[in-house]
């Protein structure tokens, strides 16, 4: 079977930025904003996005174009070893937990765009919310809204993902720059600015550590970093792109569109008088459709609302989907047809778990998948820092001229030293979290350098090139 491959370099770059931008940047980022102090996040979270998620980006982006296979086969085939198959298939497990609970928000979203155009919601948003979030109807929607991804992903890499992704992005940007001119037209508006934009630094002092890793998930979460589907994608690339130039390309995209979704989501909830505080996944939901239902012109710009949702869901979905299938079909030569139909079958039923329980689905989607990105990145990282080395570096300097010779060597540092060590701190931090331990800040710091050290000689023992 021959493998597929983008058709241009644009086409690449809009998958990417299309995996990226997703309901991370509309939904799980206000989310994160409000329960994290607003403004206090945003300042954490840029910064976060530029030393951890790029540099990890192009981490997976060097895996995935020098093994030009999916991850298992990717770690395994570069490092001669069956063992880094397995941590391979961190991100298989990864992907299936992902798409298990993003495809039921996805449902919710395809379940409010019919609903807007009714305004079925308008006269009591809560209620309204609380009968569609969990239940069987959920599964429904859910059940659709795989089908939708499903039939992107079987059409193939350039016919159904490249292609799907080519339409989607300019449409997003060009709705949600509309949605955020009308958006600042209203009433209240401006207070929904300062929310946003207004750095305050005694938040941050005060709740550092939930701060910075709140920030250091949501950052992977919307770069699609960590989770092995920039290494499928970039598996697909030929040699002749500029890895940096196309790294830093997607990661400003997708920072643009989250700042503009901010900039439709807190003008909107300020001038609706509504609560930006409130917790949970389904408040944006509640808070959005009350604004929908008593703006000026609140039904037609809802419906445009949850289309750039749905689009954005959709152009993401199909990454998490991607990865499996290319897994199934790499190393075990299933027909993509195949893989895609026994794949959604496992989705509908992990899908319909998270749809009828919310408490699965709150751990699922907002601390399983943090940990399971931010171990999946530490892999990433040992492994093209310390098991590539060298390689790592040619890889990253192919093709992109002057600007890879000159980040080449700083980025391995940063790769393969100073991220592991600040990503186990960051584990470690979330699993005492987890298990409701607290330790003082020097017993955390010393776990950190025991496992930093720890892992650093095993990758000697395990015979990593450095
Ligand atoms: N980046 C996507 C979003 O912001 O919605 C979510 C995501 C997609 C995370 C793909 C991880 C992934 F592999």
């Amino acid at each position: 079977m021959t493998r597929e491959s983008w058709t241009t370099r644009t086409g690449f770059i809009l998958a990417a930025v299309g995996s990226a931008v997703g309901l991370g940047n509309v939904w799980r980022f206000p989310w994160m904003t409000a329960e994290n102090g607003g403004s206090a996040f945003l300042l954490v979270y840029l910064a976060l996005v530029l030393a951890v998620g790029v540099p990890g980006l192009l981490a997976e982006f060097v895996i995935g174009r020098r093994s030009r296979r999916n991850p298992v086969g990717a770690l395994a085939s570069l490092s001669d070893s069956d063992r880094w198959g397995v941590v391979g298939l961190l991100p298989v497990v990864t992907t299936v937990l992902l798409l298990s609970f993003y495809s039921v928000v996805g449902g919710w979203i395809l379940r409010y765009l019919v609903a807007s155009a009714s305004g079925a919601y308008f006269d009591a948003p809560g209620p309204y919310f609380e009968s569609v979030s969990f239940g069987p109807a959920a599964v429904g929607y859910h059940a659709v809204f795989l089908l939708l991804t499903a039939g992107i992903v079987l059409a193939g890499v350039r016919k159904g993902i490249e292609l799907a992704t080519k339409v989607m992005m300019p449409a997003i940007a060009a709705l949600l720059v509309g949605l955020a001119a009308w958006a600042a037209t209203l009433p209240g508006a401006a207070g929904g600015f300062e929310y946003f934009l207004a750095f305050d630094l005694g938040y941050l002092r005060a709740n550092f550590a939930s701060v910075l890793g709140a920030a250091l998930g949501q950052a992977l979460f919307t770069l699609s970093v960590g989770a092995g589907t920039m290494i499928t994608y970039a598996s697909y690339l030929g040699e002749d792109r500029s890895l940096p130039a196309d790294g830093a390309t997607i990661a400003v995209l997708n920072t643009l569109v989250g700042v503009v979704a901010g900039l439709v989501v807190f003008p909107l909830l300020f001038a609706g008088d509504l609560p930006v505080g409130g917790s949970g996944p389904g408040a944006l939901f509640v808070s959005l459709a009350s604004a929908f239902a008593t703006l000026p012109g609140g039904r037609v710009v809802a419906v445009v609302f949850f289309a750039v949702m749905t689009l954005a869901a959709l152009s993401s979905s199909i990454s998490m989907l991607e990865l499996p299938v290319a897994y199934l079909a790499d190393e075990h030569g299933v027909a993509r047809r195949d893989a895609t139909a026994g794949l959604s079958a496992l989705f509908l039923v992990l899908g319909a778990v998270n749809a009828l329980r919310p408490a699965v689905f709150d751990f699922v989607a907002s601390t399983l998948v943090d940990l399971l990105l931010a171990a999946g990145l530490l892999a990433f990282l040992l492994f093209a820092g310390w098991v590539l080395g060298r390689d790592a570096v040619e890889e990253f300097r192919e093709g992109a001229g002057s600007l890879g010779d000159a980040l080449a060597t700083p980025w391995l540092f940063v790769v393969g030293v100073a991220l592991p060590v600040f990503l186990i701190f960051t584990v470690i931090t979330g699993v005492l979290g987890i298990a409701g331990v607290s330790l003082g800040t020097g017993a955390v710091v010393g776990l950190t350098a025991a496992a930093a050290l720890a892992a650093f000689a095993a990758l000697r023992r395990a015979g990593s090139v450095v």
